[in-house]
């Protein structure tokens, strides 16, 4: 099982094994990661999931599409490396993966 490392704005680390086949949302909220929350259940109507992917993996997963750009618009204190973690599914591709929770979704 790939591992994801969840990342708190103080620094402090979620570091957990991801099932295969779930979104990383789906991680966060089974493992109770704060700040991720998931209200829509992944249906990318809620913006709950937000989190900011590290500079490193943002170009190496899948581009969001249209509807999670809209989505995001509307997230807490989006960025350039915002995305909704229920888009993200988890593959063996994504081992180490990192992502931060935004300081306000809290
Ligand atoms: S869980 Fe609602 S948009 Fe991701």
């Amino acid at each position: 099982m790939p591992t994801i490392t969840f990342l708190e704005p103080d620094g402090k680390a979620h570091v957990v094994e991801a099932q295969l086949g779930l979104s990383v949302m789906e991680v966060a909220t089974r493992n109770d990661v704060p700040g991720i929350i998931g209200e829509c259940g992944g249906c990318c109507t809620c913006a709950t999931c937000h989190v900011y992917v590290d500079a490193d993996w943002y170009g190496r997963l899948e581009s969001a599409d249209e509807m999670e750009q809209g989505m995001l618009e509307g997230a807490v204190e989006p960025g350039p490396l915002s995305r909704l973690s229920c888009q993200i599914k988890v593959t063996d591709a994504i081992e180490g993966l990192v992502v931060s929770i935004p300081a306000g979704q809290l």
